[in-house]
């Protein structure tokens, strides 16, 4: 049975295919709709979600098919103990392929290993947060035209934030790409990706505390939120939350072809005022989550002999 718990699991091959099939829904949609009909989706998220949940779930109804829900460990039967590994079981006995929000990491490799079904990791913790890169890597194909070649900046929380782990995973594996990490020194990308994805495979990088100084050489600007849930003081968090915030001021020293790109939800850190500066793409990446999503299932759901 195949999974999706790390942006690892797919070949750079399998994303192409992705992308061309998210492309492919996007000119015509209509061709798609029916293809999951009977099927259904559980999305079981033990971890508070706005677009991940969602767009899973209105990508399964746009392939014609259904959606089992669980939103909240409260109101299931988690709350009374049962394990990720009994709830993986049970869910397979009701539907076709489960897409799951957890908090600890590791959670959805093991709803992976005992459920019957495809397991797609929706965010396990700080871990990763595979569908996110497929939202931006679709967002960076459409806005950019190319994967490689690129300047990117990744900016904030790059400690926590689990979907700058599985972009820096993904990008690496295409050419000329170079990073630029921007954060204070308390939220400094962990060295086990430095050392397991960017120094193995001589990816270029630089760190940084300065957006500004940044700006002026980036393709591509990855926002991120500062991750208060992951926190263990809120001290910390406080004097921390507000360590960048992109304002119009800032983007004047951003090229004209740079590119905005954020996993949302925003809380402070990118100016409601810049929403409609032309190189702002954070809401077309929300959208372009839908198709890639619906392009994943449907690889899944075909793998695993469940849709022609
Ligand atoms: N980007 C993202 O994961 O958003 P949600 O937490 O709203 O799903």
């Amino acid at each position: 049975m195949r999974h999706v718990i790390d942006i690892l699991d797919l070949s750079t091959d399998e994303i192409r295919s992705l992308i061309e099939t998210a492309q492919d829904v996007i000119a015509h949609p209509g061709d798609y709709y029916g293809v999951c009909g009977g099927k259904k989706l559980a999305t079981l998220f033990f971890e508070p979600s706005t677009r991940t949940r969602l767009s899973f779930e209105a990508a399964m109804y746009e392939l014609g098919g259904n959606v089992l829900s669980v939103t909240g460990a409260g109101t299931s039967s988690a709350s009374k103990g049962e394990s990720v590994a009994d709830t993986a079981k049970v869910v397979s006995c009701y539907a076709d392929i489960i897409a799951m929000r957890h908090p600890k990491e590791g959670a959805a490799l093991v709803a992976a290993n005992n459920a019957s079904i495809p397991v797609i990791n929706a965010g396990d913790g700080g871990h990763c947060h595979p569908t996110q890169t497929l939202a931006d890597l679709l967002t960076i194909r459409r806005e950019k035209g190319r994967l490689g070649g690129l300047n990117v900046g990744l900016c904030g929380d790059l400690k926590f934030g689990r979907t700058v782990h599985s972009l820096i995973n993904a990008l690496s594996r295409y050419e000329d790409v170079r990073f630029v990490l921007i954060s204070p020194e308390e939220l400094k990308l962990p060295s086990y990706v430095k050392d397991n994805v960017l120094k193995p495979n001589g990816i270029p990088y630089s760190q940084t505390a300065s957006l500004e100084e940044a700006l002026p050489e980036l393709d591509l600007l990855y926002m991120t939120r500062v991750q208060k849930e992951r926190f263990f003081n809120e001290e910390d968090y406080l004097r921390l939350k507000d360590s960048y915030v992109l304002t119009p001021d800032k983007m004047k020293l951003a090229g004209p072809d740079m590119c905005v790109l954020h996993p949302l939800p925003r809380v402070n850190e990118i100016s409601v005022s810049i929403d409609d500066d032309p190189r702002a793409c954070y809401f077309k990446q929300v959208l372009n989550g839908k198709y890639m999503r619906m392009a994943l299932i449907l690889m899944l759901l075909r793998d695993a002999g469940t849709i022609r």
